[in-house]
């Protein structure tokens, strides 16, 4: 059986051979070539299609060793705010390793899929009347005062399983990328990802895309309501947003914003023409290589953070398909069919 990312990247990674591991045989997701968009770039552009992890997220990745440490530590329970994928992820890994988990989500902003996801495995799920920052900001406060793993990409580990996607791109392009277009919210996988190829040795441009109405780091300053309707990245104050914009300075990149038509073109091009469903929020990392362009790499991959089936609202409301209503009939079937 192929292992998990903890066994397959141990000498990497903060767990001997004696932990404990909770995994769910994540990481090992696919890069998979992207023949229109590249034919519209103009560059040989890859996706890494995080959505294959098992909760549908590169979320797992993190999950993996926040979880095993949390049990190494003997904690009980894990807690976290989030946009949806870092609850769902948390609440799999808890129910896999025995430990209670609570997630603290803004009411009503989560995709259903996600909330669904969570509930299922047995989640507590916190409507809080307010949004992620404030979420994280009461969930550290928790954390700090009573004996709850607080699994945020924040906490380290989460990083370093995080870290592990980098390893994998370098694996099967044979070296780095020139450029890695990647989504940015509470700017935890870009920071992941820097590490990531900087332990190997190599410095791709790291190009990060927020939403235009939840664009704290191409601002400059917190955004107090952010808005989006990529609601996975709807954050206006993000935790690690020094280490994402560190990481852009170092690597001759920079952090951009595209507007949500911009990213539900890309979302609908991504499924219309290559066959892939990515939720909106993965879609801005496409969004944003179509509207700022290569930069004169050669190979580019995109990050493509989750899959859109976990967001089926959004999808009902902006896909490109019909809906045709046909009569049990031939006449009208070959009129719906061929019309
Ligand atoms: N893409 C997706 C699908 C996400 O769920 C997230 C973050 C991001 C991109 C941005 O990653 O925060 O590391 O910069 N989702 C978090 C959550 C906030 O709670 O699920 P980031």
């Amino acid at each position: 059986m192929r292992p998990g990312l903890i066994e397959r990247y141990r000498d990497h990674l903060p767990f001997g051979p004696q932990d404990t591991l909770v995994t769910l045989l994540e990481g090992g997701t696919p890069l998979l070539r992207a023949p229109m968009l590249s034919e519209r770039v103009g560059a040989e552009v890859c996706l890494k299609l995080e959505g294959a992890n098992p909760t549908g997220s590169f979320k797992d990745r993190g999950m993996t060793c926040a979880v095993s440490a949390a049990v190494r530590e003997g904690a009980e329970a894990v807690i976290c705010a989030s946009t949806g994928n870092t609850a769902a992820s948390a609440a799999a890994y808890a129910a896999r390793a025995g430990l209670r988990c609570a997630v603290l989500v803004p009411d009503g902003k989560i995709a259903m899929g996600k909330l669904a996801q969570t509930l299922m495995h047995g989640g507590r799920v916190i409507a809080l009347q307010g949004n992620f920052d404030k979420a994280l900001q009461m969930v550290r406060e928790l954390a700090d005062t009573h004996p709850i793993a607080l699994v945020n990409s924040v906490n380290e580990f989460r990083i370093e399983g995080q870290k592990t996607a980098a390893f994998e791109v370098i694996e099967d392009l044979d070296g780095a990328p020139d450029v890695l277009c990647i989504p940015v919210g509470n700017a935890g996988n870009i920071t992941a990802y820097w590490r990531g190829f900087t332990e190997m040795g190599t410095a791709p441009r790291m190009f990060g895309f927020q939403a235009e109405g939840a664009a704290p780091l191409v601002l400059g300053h917190p955004v107090e309501h952010p808005e989006t309707v990529a609601s996975a990245i709807r954050i206006g104050k993000p935790a690690r947003g020094d280490q994402a914009l560190q990481a852009v300075r170092e690597s001759g990149g920079a952090i951009r914003a595209v507007s949500d038509a911009e990213i539900l073109d890309a979302y609908r091009f991504m499924a219309v023409k290559e066959g892939m469903f990515f939720e909106p929020a993965s879609a801005a990392a496409v969004a944003g290589l179509l509207k700022y362009g290569h930069d004169g790499a050669k190979r580019v991959v995109c990050v493509m953070t989750g899959r859109g089936i976990k967001d089926q609202q959004t999808a009902m409301e902006h896909h490109a398909g019909s809906i045709i209503p046909c009569e049990p009939d031939m006449d009208a079937l070959v009129e719906a069919v061929l019309g």
